[in-house]
C-alpha cells in the first residue's frame, strides 16, 4: 500500500518542544504539556477523583509516526493501549502507548497486566529508563473519539528500558 506522505498529518505536522510558540501554545499550555514529570500526579492535585477509562488494549496497526519513531515495517502490528484520564464525567486526557514485541520476554510486559491503574505510576517509578524529548502538535485530530473541531494540543515521547522502546502519546482534550 502506498501512504500519501504529503498529507500524513501523524507524520509532517509534529514539532519540536522548542518551537511551542509556532504553534500559538500558550504558556499556560506549554506548562501542563512539557511537563516533564508525572501529569497523572499533577492532575491528581486538581481532581483527586481521577480514574483511567480504557478504550482499547489490543494488538493493531500504528499510525505512521509511531511506525517511525518504533522502525517498525509497514505490515507490523504493536500492541495498544487507548486510555481517556477522567475527572469525574470529564475527559481530560486521550492517551495511546504502543509497544511493539510485548511478549513475555519484554521488558514492559507488565504494562499488559495494568488495567485501570494509569501507566505513570509504573513508568515514573522505574529506574533505568530514558526518555527522548517530546515533539509536541496542536491541531484538529482525526481521532475518532474526539469531538469535530476540537482543536487539542498533544505530545510524544519515546521510552526505553533495556533497549526496548515504548512510545506514549498524550492528547489534552481539556481546554488548559
Ligand atoms: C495510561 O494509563 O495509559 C496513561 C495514564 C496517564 C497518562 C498516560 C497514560 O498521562
Amino acid at each position: 500500500m502506498t501512504t500519501n506522505k504529503r498529507k500524513d498529518i501523524y507524520l509532517t505536522q509534529w514539532k519540536p518542544a522548542s518551537l511551542w510558540q509556532r504553534l500559538k501554545i500558550s504558556h499556560q499550555e506549554k506548562h501542563w504539556l512539557l511537563e516533564e514529570k508525572s501529569l497523572t500526579a499533577k492532575f491528581k492535585k486538581q481532581c483527586p477523583n481521577l480514574t483511567v477509562e480504557i478504550l482499547s488494549e489490543k494488538w493493531q496497526a500504528p499510525l505512521s509516526y509511531e511506525k517511525q519513531q518504533l522502525g517498525l515495517k509497514d505490515n507490523q502490528h504493536a500492541w495498544t493501549r487507548c486510555i481517556v484520564l477522567k475527572c469525574g464525567q470529564q475527559n481530560i486526557l486521550y492517551a495511546r502507548t504502543v509497544i511493539p514485541n510485548l511478549t513475555s520476554g519484554n521488558t514492559w510486559f507488565a504494562i499488559k497486566k495494568l488495567g485501570n491503574k494509569p501507566l505513570g505510576e509504573v513508568l515514573f517509578n522505574l529506574k533505568n529508563i530514558t526518555r527522548s524529548p517530546f515533539k509536541i502538535l496542536k491541531r484538529n485530530y482525526p481521532w475518532q473519539y474526539l469531538e469535530q473541531n476540537t482543536i487539542a494540543a498533544a505530545r510524544y515521547s519515546l521510552f526505553k528500558q533495556d533497549n526496548q522502546p515504548l512510545l506514549l502519546t498524550e492528547v489534552f482534550l481539556l481546554k488548559i
